[in-house]
């Protein structure tokens, strides 16, 4: 580099809900690698560039303990909470790979084939009741929330009659505007599985929890508090993500007819759409790592106790290997995107989200052909950058 440009601050929000904060174009030119500043003044690494994101992902230099001293906070909310107990996700080999084998077997691509007639009942479900009510109607409480809601809540055995109780504390835990909120709503999260894993101890039910109190709490592989960080993590990464890619998802289709005439014409394409729409729309954008040894990468040394953070919405643009990457195209080979991560992190519940898209978009459009937008694009509220990204609301009218 010639000349000495000061950090570009991270996250940073969205102009259009589906691209990526124009503040990042400049982590476009300067791909692989960036210097960036974090909330607290901290600077860390940005990784924008495809090929260096997926061989960082993979590499065991990178841990994702959380509780590790140096470990990059993007926002205060994370830092208030970074020393909780964060199943699979802030866990590193091979404690990591013990937890994940505990669960891995709800999540194949057998399993999610399965669930497809449970997830088109739901959806079906919620589009008699959002049609009974409307026109007009917010996709977002009608539609995106309820439907991953109730899979995942079906999945897991917790009763869907408490969703009121852990949407609203996921939302405080991901979006609360004070650090105080974060922590009441983990400590609220905290109590209702401690009482609801009690329960089932002693009146065993159907579902992974059951399970897992079953195999796991008894052969102590897990304690009490390992099977309650697991069941918080799998509620709220199972319902809040795949709900966002709903309600944006069904945004973006209805901002691109051109693209939405194509696969209402030919149903067919729509796993290919389900995976442009992943990569277009990489609303997990910002994963998190700590360097344990020092790194050499793309002509770069990443030291020992730096922060390491995944711009996933550039690298999912990196026009080496998405040509044209600003436009939606079903005809591409999306494949080999980092919108569910990459190496031993990579998301667990991605066979199922890839289901509950498909149905749920499928379904949507076909039972309301006139589908269209009750309010201006432009005025239509979307979540900021610090969180994952969507809709706040979706006023819909057909
Ligand atoms: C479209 C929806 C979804 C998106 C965009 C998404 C995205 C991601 C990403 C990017 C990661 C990797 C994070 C990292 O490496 O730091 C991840 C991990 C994870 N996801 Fe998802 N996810 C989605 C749906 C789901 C669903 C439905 C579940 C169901 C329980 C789930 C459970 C998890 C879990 C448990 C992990 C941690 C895996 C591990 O550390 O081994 N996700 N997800």
């Amino acid at each position: 580099m010639t000349e000495t440009t000061a950090p570009v601050a991270f996250p940073q929000s969205r102009t259009c809900p589906y691209h990526p904060p124009a503040a990042y174009d400049t982590l476009r030119t300067e791909r692989p690698l960036t210097r960036i500043t974090l909330f607290d003044g901290r600077e860390a690494w940005l990784v924008s560039g495809h090929a260096t994101a997926r061989a960082l992902l993979a590499d065991p230099r990178l841990s994702s303990n959380r509780d590790r001293p140096g470990f990059p906070a993007p926002t205060q909310r994370f830092a208030a909470i970074r020393n909780r107990r964060t199943a699979l996700l802030g866990v590193d080999d091979p404690d990591h790979r013990t937890q994940r084998r505990m669960v891995v077997g709800d999540f194949t691509l057998k399993r999610a084939v399965e669930l497809r007639p449970r997830i088109q009942q739901i959806v079906d479900e919620r589009l008699d009741a959002m049609t009974a009510g409307g026109p007009v109607a917010d996709l977002v409480s009608a539609f995106a929330l309820p439907v991953p809601s109730m899979v995942i809540c079906a999945l897991l055995g917790v009763p869907y009659a408490d969703h009121d109780f852990f949407e609203a504390q996921s939302r405080r835990l991901l979006r609360g505007p004070e650090t105080a909120d974060v922590l009441d709503a983990r400590d609220r999260l905290e109590k209702y599985f401690g009482e609801l894993i009690d329960r089932k101890q002693r009146e065993p039910g159907t579902g992974l929890l059951d399970d897992l109190v079953h195999r796991q709490l008894r052969e102590g592989d897990l304690d009490r508090e390992g099977l309650i960080a697991m069941a918080l993590i799998l509620l709220v990464a199972g319902h809040e993500t795949t709900a966002n890619m709903i309600s944006l998802g069904t945004f973006t289709l209805l901002q691109h007819p051109e693209r939405l005439a194509e696969l209402r014409a030919d149903p067919g394409l729509l796993p290919a759409a389900v995976e442009e729409l992943m990569r277009m729309l990489s609303i997990a954008d910002g994963m998190l790592r700590l360097a344990v040894e020092d790194i050499e990468v793309a002509g770069t040394t990443i030291r020992k106790g730096e922060g390491v953070v995944f711009a996933t919405s550039v690298i999912n643009r990196d026009e080496t290997v998405y040509p044209d990457p600003d436009t939606l195209d079903w005809n591409r080979p999306a494949r080999h995107h980092v919108a569910f991560g990459f190496g031993i992190h990579q998301c667990l519940g991605q066979n199922l989200a890839r289901a509950e898209l498909e149905i749920a978009l499928h379904s949507l459009f076909d039972r309301l052909p006139g589908l269209r937008l009750a309010a201006p694009a432009e005025e239509i509220p979307f979540k900021p950058g610090d969180t994952i990204q969507g809709m706040l609301e979706l006023p819909v009218t057909w």
